[in-house]
């Protein structure tokens, strides 16, 4: 057959969706760095700390034991009640196996539980700045995002009036991230009520809570959406896993704790598709959901120190950048209005973020990703979670790059 007989055409749920933006900057850093340049990728969503050693050990042990085999579709047992005893200990939310479902990372729940759910013209409401993937999951779902931009004054949360104004018979699904990727932001346990108030009024709507950096809390106190509002527990998936809070991107286990209706159709869901996420991840998981979390508090001050050197260097890119400082996450998302319309040393015009992302990345050897990715212009997203010599470099060629930025 000649290629001009063949059809390309895609499905109508993927030509919808966009590409994942945050990997199309760390492509460009990785062609540039291949072409020899320096580049420091403040892109990427992950520590770069090691997976703790008791968890490494509890990986091999179980391929010893013969962990490698198929096993139940939505977790082990001892998974199972390794979540169940996390979501008691930490959030004090109380699951049954039932209501416990593991997955090939956090992305895979959000992925099954959308999937699972929408139907043409049900409606996700995602709150931006955003995760890249709620928006198009989303769409490949075959649902409509609904995106609520919140106040940057009220470090973009939703509020209340926000939420009722934007909430219709169609809406299915109200997705929640707190610490939120990008702004860092955090509910407290009264603003979380003040919302459940108001979808106590809809009862088609489900909650979903995106709890995945919960362990990466510098200031203020985390509280989970179910355990603000009890009485959503019935119609909330409360959904976290060890990528973040274990370094354990790459071992691809995410957890979540719903209605077994729900957790039900999302196991169907895994079933004919990946099955069981890895069992020797599972294994790992188990040791590192049971284990001592002694550690966090050392990787919480790294991080903390990490993320208050960035905003004193990137002060002095004043008022390129304006950066506030996120309680949580490993974030900075700065505000980069004042950089539209000025002019880089070779005279190119700066119209969005994504063209300042495209020219630090060029002039100054820093990858950042543009707040169009997140759903929020005219912002960058940095990440702070790189080692302290290379971040503060990284934010010194910016402070330099902004600086060589003229106005017309
Ligand atoms: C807000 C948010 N949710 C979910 C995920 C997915 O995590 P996982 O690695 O468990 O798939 C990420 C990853 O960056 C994230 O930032």
């Amino acid at each position: 057959m000649s290629s001009a007989e063949l059809d390309v055409r895609l499905s109508d749920r993927v030509a919808a969706a966009r590409p994942s933006a945050t990997g199309a900057i760390s492509e460009l850093a990785r062609r540039l760095s291949a072409e020899g340049r320096s580049i420091i990728s403040l892109s990427e969503g992950e520590l770069d700390f090691d997976t703790p050693a008791h968890v490494r050990e509890a990986a091999i042990q179980g391929i010893a034991d013969g962990q490698t085999r198929y096993t139940d579709v939505g977790g082990t047992p001892a998974l199972k009640a390794a979540v169940a005893a996390k979501f008691a200990r930490d959030n004090h939310l109380a699951y049954t196996p039932a209501e416990i479902i593991a997955a090939t990372g956090a992305k895979q729940i959000l992925f099954n539980a959308l999937l699972a759910t929408l139907n043409p013209g049900d409606e996700a409401i995602v709150v931006a700045p955003y995760w890249v993937s709620y928006t198009e999951m989303a769409r490949i779902a075959g649902g409509t995002p609904v995106v609520i931009t919140p106040d940057a004054a009220n470090d973009f949360k939703l509020t209340p009036a926000l939420l009722e104004r934007h909430l219709t018979p169609n809406t299915r699904w109200l997705i929640l991230n707190a610490p939120c990727n990008p702004s860092g932001a955090l509910y407290t346990r009264e603003e979380f009520a003040a919302l459940a108030a108001v979808i106590r009024r809809h009862p088609r709507v489900l909650v979903m809570s995106d709890d995945i950096y919960e362990k990466l809390v510098y200031e203020g106190e985390f509280v989970s959406f179910a355990e603000a509002a009890p009485d959503m527990h019935a119609r909330t998936l409360t959904i976290n896993g060890v990528s973040k809070s274990h370094a354990m991107t790459g071992w691809r286990l995410g957890y979540a704790g719903g209605p077994a209706w729900l957790v039900k159709a999302m196991n169907l869901l895994q079933s004919q598709s990946t099955s069981n996420p890895s069992s020797v991840s599972q294994a790992a998981a188990v040791a590192a959901l049971n284990g001592s979390h002694d550690f966090l508090d050392e990787w919480r001050a790294r991080l903390r120190t990490r993320r208050d050197m960035a905003l004193d260097i990137l002060q002095a890119a004043a008022p390129v950048l304006t950066v506030r400082r996120p309680p949580a996450a490993f974030y900075l998302f700065a505000d980069c209005r004042t950089a539209i319309g000025m002019r880089t040393p070779s005279g190119a015009s700066l119209a969005t973020d994504a063209d300042l992302a495209r020219y630090l990345i060029e002039e100054a050897g820093v990858a950042v990703v543009p707040g169009s990715a997140f759903g929020l212009e005219p912002y960058l997203r940095l990440t702070f979670c790189i080692a302290d010599d290379r971040l503060k470099l990284a934010c010194e060629r910016i402070v330099a790059a902004c600086a060589r930025l003229t106005r017309c």
